[in-house]
């Protein structure tokens, strides 16, 4: 028997660096992903990739997964560790997905791994917390639950209303004739070597002053002392009201105003959390310029890889610019047997 898992990236249209302290996101899946094949006859999970170098050759029992290598092997392990199956997988990994680039290409291979391993019966909720205990002992990266959520819940033609506290999924439809663009600055970032795991402490450190971000508001953060914690509480402030602004704007088919939103997310995130790079400014100022393009920003964790822009679905883009995907919301990660 052949088991084929499929897991979707994600790129997320508005509310960055908001889910590490319980708030709002609006991510929704694309069409490009991780696929896991293998049979289960065997007692070892032993994958090569099609894309990425070395074999991930692991014992079921195994524990330390931040030690594994190759490195794309360590998110293997970490999805064996939390799952503890009884049987093995061999087979392949093969990824549309660039490596890097703020589309949750570890979070896809997780959560096609697990399903591959037999995680289908959990509920999307559950796999993707699996995903993300997996992520954390696999790199040490103190990340949030946005992207493993999203790939697990997606639903095709809509966005994603994620409320981080409570894990409500709200499938929020795009308005007819947009399309969703994603563009790649061509520069990569680990998480691991990224600034990440700093915001995360400066925003818990916020929190220690000011009680839950995600109860207080722009206002508040204004009382901050610290001028840098005053910037970081303002940016997830501010960009939690911008996640139900974009929502109303949908809803109202107000595409110029989610253009709009999106501009002010990405100058937040330039300016107050200082999750940019110059080539990521680049390219949004590039796509803002674009006639048929609405708005733009940068994507996932920022420090570079990709930018998402709001497009009109029947605007001819120019060639030069690092278009990787453009289209509708896809549906969530899957698995089959044949
Ligand atoms: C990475 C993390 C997510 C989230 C984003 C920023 O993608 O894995 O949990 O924090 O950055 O919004």
């Amino acid at each position: 028997m052949t088991i084929t898992a499929f897991a979707p990236g994600r790129v997320n249209l508005i509310g960055d660096h908001t889910d590490y302290t319980g708030g709002l996101a609006l991510p929704m899946a694309i069409g490009l992903g991780v696929e896991v094949t293998g049979d289960r006859s065997t007692n070892w999970v032993i994958l090569t990739s099609t894309a990425l170098d070395g074999i991930a050759e692991l014992p079921l029992d195994v524990s330390d997964a931040a030690a594994v290598s190759p490195s794309w092997a360590r998110y293997v392990a970490g999805v064996v560790a939390e799952l503890r199956p009884d049987d093995g997988l061999s087979g392949t990994v093969d990824s549309s997905l660039p490596q890097g680039r703020g589309l949750s290409s570890s979070a896809a291979l997780e959560i096609a791994v697990a399903l591959a391993l037999g995680a289908g019966s959990l509920g999307p909720e559950e796999l993707a917390e699996l995903g993300r205990r997996a992520e954390h002992r696999a790199v040490g990266v103190p990340c949030g639950i946005m992207d493993q959520l999203t790939i697990t819940s997606a639903v095709s033609g809509s966005a994603l209303r994620l409320d981080c506290r409570s894990l409500s999924v709200d499938p929020v439809p795009l308005p007819l004739g947009v399309d969703v663009v994603v563009a790649d600055s061509g520069e990569s970032r680990a998480l691991a070597r990224s600034p990440y795991a700093t915001r995360v402490a400066e925003c818990a450190r916020a929190e220690a002053e000011l009680g839950p971000l995600r109860d207080a508001s722009p206002r508040d953060a204004e009382g901050l002392a610290d001028p840098v914690l005053r910037r970081r509480a303002r940016h997830v402030t501010t960009e939690n009201g911008r996640v139900d602004a974009l929502v109303a704007a949908f809803r109202e088919g107000d595409l110029r105003h989610a253009g709009e939103l999106m501009v002010a997310s990405h100058a937040s995130l330039r300016d107050d959390y200082e999750a940019s790079s110059p080539a990521l400014d680049e390219l949004v100022s590039q796509l803002r310029g674009t006639p048929g393009i609405y708005g733009a920003r940068l994507t996932g964790a920022g420090w570079g890889g990709c930018a998402v822009a709001l497009v009109d679905a029947s605007a001819d883009l120019p060639h030069d610019l690092p278009i990787i995907w453009r289209g509708a919301p896809a549906g969530p990660a899957h698995v089959t047997m044949s």
